[in-house]
């Protein structure tokens, strides 16, 4: 397809006396020529929004894309956050600049939360319900309880975030949501992880790296790699269903031999177990959070694992398909998503291969249930792309798009590098 002109419409803060600062906005829009002509307004076009971070150390905006009924995207929007990204200190400079998975996230319930890892704080947006990439800033950017801020999650009933800190103070830290305020503290919920760690934190080994609510809401989990030779390990910390606040201390669950470096966690649903990225191997499964060495329920037949990817470079962003019941991984060394199931003993095999271009440099993803089907969208940070596959069956995966980011960004002066980006999140809109 023939991309028309591309249209600037910078709406910057204007008044130099205005009183406080006001966000800039950049509206990146590929089809406005074509969207003017169709009687609908594009708008009524958007199923939903996907969403990542600029994460540049000057100013973080979180770029949003309006996501078709087909799936495709197309870029809309970049939103100032009121905060500054950064990058961690590695011994090469290169994309994943936070160590982690879930650096942005929406909920269902049309609220927008993203770390600014550079200004330790929290930035937090509600999602206009009919156009999702319009964003409005609630609140003023609240301290994470620590720094450099990586990763959030928001409980299923999306009244509760909590945050995970990989800086020299690091450790997790929750708030009450509340959709017109943002967020607010809740007592007794600030845990360290005793990590001897930097600000920016210094990996990829040896960093924390995504924080998740277990599936029954009870726990939290953080996963942290460890440094060769010595493995990573989940903190799982109890929540007090009575006023929300954490166990003193977490419990510390190691991967079974063979596993090293925990990265990213997704829930294995109906299970309360979860699927664990190791970039050191291929992927973990925790079966069991309790930190007990066996799963006394059973006979034995739910086990943890530590499964090798054959050839993998750093497996370390998952993602879980309601449609096809599989796992999609990616790997940002080799630029391929691998396809894994997990039956009901927690035996998880590689179900197929898929490639992106060569040195895409793949990162964060997510997944999106649009009207049935499942959409895959993946970070290609390396390309400055997102890439786009339809999740059609178990074994049938299709890419579909490769959405630029690089050209329409500069056309409006908004700053990315590739280095940078970071974070992917889809809102569906309740139709
Ligand atoms: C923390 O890490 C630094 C840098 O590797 C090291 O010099 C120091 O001894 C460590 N401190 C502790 C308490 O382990
Ligand atoms: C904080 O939480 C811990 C663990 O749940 C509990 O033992 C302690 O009493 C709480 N402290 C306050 C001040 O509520
Ligand atoms: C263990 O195995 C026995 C025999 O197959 C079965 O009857 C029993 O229900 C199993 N126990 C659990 C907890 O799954
Ligand atoms: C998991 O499945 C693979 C392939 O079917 C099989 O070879 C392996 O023995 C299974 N592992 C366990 C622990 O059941
Ligand atoms: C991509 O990299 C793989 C592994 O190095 C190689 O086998 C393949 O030929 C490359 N593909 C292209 C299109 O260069
Ligand atoms: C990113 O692209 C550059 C230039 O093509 C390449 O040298 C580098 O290896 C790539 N990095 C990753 C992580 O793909």
């Amino acid at each position: 397809m023939k991309l028309s002109l591309l249209v600037l419409a910078v709406l910057a803060a204007a008044a130099s006396s205005a009183p406080a600062h006001e966000a800039r906005r950049y509206i990146l829009n590929h089809n406005v020529k074509r969207a003017s002509k169709q009687m609908s307004p594009s708008r009524d076009q958007s199923f939903g929004a996907a969403y990542f971070i600029t994460n540049e150390p000057s100013g973080n905006f979180i770029v949003a894309a309006d996501i078709s009924r087909d799936g495709k995207l197309t870029l809309r929007r970049a939103i100032e956050t009121d905060g500054l990204g950064s990058h961690g200190t590695t011994k090469s400079a290169g994309p994943d600049p936070l160590f982690s998975q879930g650096s942005v996230k929406a909920s269902a319930a049309g609220v927008l939360a993203t770390v600014n890892a550079g200004s330790n704080t929290i930035s937090t947006f509600s999602i206009s319900p009919n156009d999702p990439t319009t964003l409005k800033q609630v609140g003023k950017p609240v301290g994470s309880g620590g720094e450099f801020p990586m990763s959030l999650a928001i409980n299923e009933a999306g009244d509760s975030l909590c945050v995970l800190n990989g800086g020299s103070v690091n450790g997790v830290s929750c708030f009450k949501i509340d959709q017109t305020k943002g967020l607010s503290s809740i007592p007794n919920t600030t845990r360290s992880l005793k990590l001897n760690q930097t600000t920016p934190a210094t990996g990829p080994a040896g960093t924390a790296s995504h924080i998740i609510f277990s599936e029954d809401g009870r726990q939290l989990v953080v996963a942290v790699k460890g440094t060769p030779p010595q493995p990573g390990f989940l903190a799982v910390w109890d929540i007090s269903t009575q006023d929300g606040s954490l166990s003193q201390d977490f419990k510390s669950i190691a991967p079974q031999p063979g596993g090293l470096l925990p990265f990213s966690l997704t829930v294995i649903p109906g299970k309360n177990a979860v699927l664990a990225t190791d970039a050191g191997l291929g992927f973990d499964i925790f079966a069991d959070l309790s930190g007990d060495k066996q799963d006394t329920q059973s006979n034995n037949t739910r086990s943890s694992s530590a499964v090798a990817i054959p050839g993998q470079k750093a497996t370390c962003w998952s993602a879980f398909s309601p449609k096809t019941g599989n796992f999609y991984l990616t790997d940002i060394g080799t630029s391929l998503v691998t396809e894994i199931n997990v039956n009901d003993n927690l035996n998880g095999t590689i179900v197929k291969q898929y490639p992106t271009a060569n040195n895409s440099g793949t990162i964060d993803l997510d997944i999106g249930s649009i009207q049935g089907n499942d959409f895959l969208y993946v970070l290609a940070a390396n390309a400055t792309a997102v890439d786009v596959f339809s999740l059609d069956a178990p074994g049938q995966a299709h890419h579909m798009q490769r959405l630029d980011i690089s050209g329409p960004a500069k056309s409006v002066g908004l700053v990315i590098n590739p280095d940078n980006l970071q974070g992917m999140t889809i809102f569906v809109k309740k139709i």
